[in-house]
């Protein structure tokens, strides 16, 4: 315990930031794809002097699926777009009039979030998924928490002498997050992957983005451990938490995983998809205190408030959990359909025990599988967006209306 407050200080008062100049040049795994050279770019390079922060980053991954969309398109049906996971039911009515009920309040908000709605999130939790010991000093409002992904490495001051570990098949922002601050990247599911390195910061995300697994109590209690023995952080994204299908996902602040002990941990909540909130853009992070509290003071200094309107959304959301259980089982009438559908036409479902993709296969190159679909008028997410290890999957959301999902699945089986 001692030795990772010692690591966490360290790392708190590292007094260089990375530097452009630094980024991820020892690392282990570039972008697949990087964007070519434009006039423009050319242009934007001499301005900054240093070059361009974007030239960095992959391409963005959606820009590479325009022809399979136009495809698709092309369906006398009309296009049924299953390859973004964006909620399309409406917010809640209880949501939008706590919205709409400070909307003339004119002041900064706080870049803690009022106490009503730490209390809220602290509440939520504990009813939601029996996690307990989380004090509400401990609780972060975030604008959405990709922007807190995108952020956290540099946020820390992480640099290029540090190890980011995120899963074989990840969201793409935990990448994105290490190559702006030029720490190294590993890809790895398991504490045996790592060998002798001991990583600065390692990301779960259980329920996983795009494969709907769910890591045991047993596997986080390792990560735990691994975590604790050798001062690393580990932030676990718990943005599907709440759409469980299958068995139990737990949280890495469950008193069985940590038994009751957040130190070095960071839990990361968003409301986007279980309370259907994406365009609000509401999220927050909790668990260990000096970790909570260090960004906190970095946030407070960078404007990175969230608008006191969607603080108050936010807070009825968190207290009021039927509207909750209404888009579960929206989410769960859906994923029905179309799992059957996708069967019958042929494919092979991985995982996907919880949120809110199917994560289907044919065998076969997830280019061939994306034209496939996209001659049925569907459009999904190549796998290979994920990591190498995706390169047969498709990732097929549960994101649209009933009608939309009834239109895919006659589509596969006809
Ligand atoms: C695993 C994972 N984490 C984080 C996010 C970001 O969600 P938001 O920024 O809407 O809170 C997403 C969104 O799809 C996601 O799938």
């Amino acid at each position: 315990m001692e030795r990772l407050r010692q690591r966490q200080c360290r790392i708190l008062r590292r007094p260089r930031l990375a530097r452009w100049g630094d980024q991820g040049r020892q690392g282990r795994l570039r972008p697949a794809v990087h964007r070519r050279a434009t006039a423009d770019g050319q242009r934007v390079a001499e301005l900054t002097a240093r070059g361009r922060v974007s030239s960095l980053l992959p391409e963005f991954p959606w820009d590479t699926i325009a022809s399979a969309k136009a495809r698709a398109a092309e369906h006398p049906g009309g296009i049924v777009d299953l390859s973004v996971g964006t909620p399309v039911d409406p917010v809640d009515p209880l949501i939008r009039s706590a919205l709409s009920a400070v909307a003339e309040i004119p002041g900064y908000p706080t870049t803690h979030g009022t106490p009503e709605l730490r209390d809220a999130a602290v509440e939520a939790l504990k009813r939601r998924f029996g996690i307990t010991g989380i004090s509400s000093a401990a609780v972060l409002p975030v604008i959405g928490t990709k922007e807190l992904i995108a952020g956290l490495p540099r946020l820390l001051g992480l640099g290029s002498q540090d190890l980011v570990v995120i899963p074989e098949v990840a969201y793409p922002t935990y990448e994105v997050g290490a190559l702006l601050a030029g720490t190294r990247i590993l890809r790895a599911d398991g504490l045996t992957r790592l060998g002798p390195e001991t990583p600065a910061l390692i990301y779960v995300n259980s329920p996983s983005n795009p494969t709907g697994k769910v890591l045991g109590v047993d596997h986080l209690r390792k990560v735990v451990e691994f975590a604790r023995e050798r001062n690393v952080i580990v932030a676990s994204d718990e943005c599907y938490l709440g759409l469980t299908w299958e068995g139990r996902a737990v949280s890495i602040l469950d008193p069985e995983v940590s038994d009751g002990d957040h130190t070095g941990l960071l839990a990361i909540h968003s409301l986007s998809k279980t309370s259907n909130l994406a365009s609000y853009r509401a999220g927050f992070v909790t668990g260990d205190p000096a970790l909570v509290a260090e960004l906190l003071e970095v946030r407070k200094h960078s404007g990175m408030m969230l608008p006191f309107p969607i603080q108050s959304a936010m807070t009825a959301a968190l207290s009021d959990d039927t509207h909750e259980d209404r888009q579960r089982e929206r989410y769960r009438v859906r994923r029905e359909v179309l799992r059957k559908a996708l069967e019958q036409a042929g494919f092979r479902i991985d995982h996907s025990e919880a949120g809110l993709y199917l994560w289907s296969t044919r065998g076969e190159p997830c280019r061939v599988t994306l034209d496939w679909l996209a001659e049925r008028g569907i459009l999904a997410a190549p796998g290979e967006f994920y990591g190498p290890q995706g390169a047969e999957h498709v990732r097929i959301a549960l994101t649209a209306s009933d009608d939309r999902i009834a239109a895919a699945a006659a589509r596969l089986v006809a």
